[in-house]
């Protein structure tokens, strides 16, 4: 069967503004384009699984606006089972303004409107669909209680979690975070919940290894252009990165996540499935925008082709 997997996490509305610069504080700085676009890091790694074509179902909550309709009839585009999105009466969809800059980096302010009514009650209620899956996809967010009651979930029903803790929370209980299968932090991410230095692979296999002395079964830490390392209790492995031209490194942490739980989920070894993770994120920043710019099986599958591999 196709590999099922489960995001319990955040939409956004994108709205993209590549800038020739920032401006400063107090000045008006014209810019050259403007684009809107689904995001949100729980749908982003809904979608990039889904593309890929995993059976994919998502627990979010949408505003009551313009952007509600459309965010759900875009989760359905692509196949994700929305049984489980609601609609709150009163409130703001989620909301995304971006500045990228030409380097293809950005910068992101995020307002969670609907996503911050997400609650544990929320995971309970999809308790019987979420007990059929491979994976459970967290990010962070959407309120901290609602990730620990769903991190609690997969532990008690043998159903595997992952947690992306993106953004980075100051915060984050580590006897919690330590239920997750997978931990898959960036390195800034790391540093804050461990509170160890992050400048060499070194110290990032260190602070990973903390972890993994406290119960989370595997970390993976994304370092960007210098491609993953893989962390387990008997193994650090670092996966090579793939280096390509960055136009727009938005939702790339999100590609990973997403293309990386369908490899998995499909029975992939962890080496494997982090191989094409890497690919697939790599490829995804070569294009402007989050979830239009993540490939389906065929594109990537020709992208993975051109590399010669
Ligand atoms: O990870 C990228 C995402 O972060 C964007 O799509 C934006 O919505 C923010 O949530
Ligand atoms: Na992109």
């Amino acid at each position: 069967r196709k590999p099922r997997i489960a995001v319990i996490g955040s939409n956004m509305v994108d709205l993209v503004t590549y800038v020739d610069r920032m401006p400063a504080r107090g000045e008006t700085v014209e810019a050259p384009s403007f684009e809107i676009g689904h995001g949100g890091k729980g749908a982003n790694q809904a979608i990039a699984a889904a593309k890929l074509g995993a059976e994919v179902l998502m627990v979010t909550k949408v505003g009551d606006d313009m952007f509600a309709d459309n965010t759900i009839r875009n989760l359905q585009k692509f196949g994700v089972d929305t049984k489980y999105v609601e609609r709150v009466p009163g409130k703001p969809s989620g909301v995304a303004p971006i500045m990228v800059e030409p380097s293809g980096e950005n910068s992101i302010l995020i307002v969670k409107g609907a996503n911050a009514d997400l609650s544990p009650a929320d995971v309970q209620r999809a308790a019987a669909d979420l007990k059929t899956c491979d994976l459970i996809l967290l990010q962070l967010e959407v309120p901290l209680e609602t990730v620990y009651e769903a991190l609690a979930f997969g532990k008690a029903n043998g159903v595997k979690t992952l947690l992306n803790p993106a953004p980075a929370t100051p915060g984050l209980d580590r006897s919690k975070v330590s239920e997750a299968s997978f931990f898959v932090p960036n390195e800034s991410e790391l540093a804050i919940l461990t509170g160890m230095p992050v400048e060499t692979e070194a110290h990032i296999a260190d602070a990973a290894k903390s972890l993994v002395a406290q119960g989370v079964g595997t970390v993976i830490v994304t370092m960007g252009a210098r491609g993953a390392l893989l962390v387990t209790k008997t193994q650090v492995e670092r996966i090579e990165p793939i280096s390509v031209k960055a136009v727009d490194t938005t939702g790339a942490g999100d590609a990973f996540v997403g293309s990386f739980a369908r490899y998995f989920a499909a029975g992939e070894s962890l080496q494997s499935a982090l191989g094409r993770a890497v690919r697939y994120a790599a490829d995804s920043v070569t294009r402007r925008g989050t979830q239009k710019a993540y490939a389906t099986e065929a594109e990537f599958a020709k992208f993975c082709e051109g590399l010669g591999g």
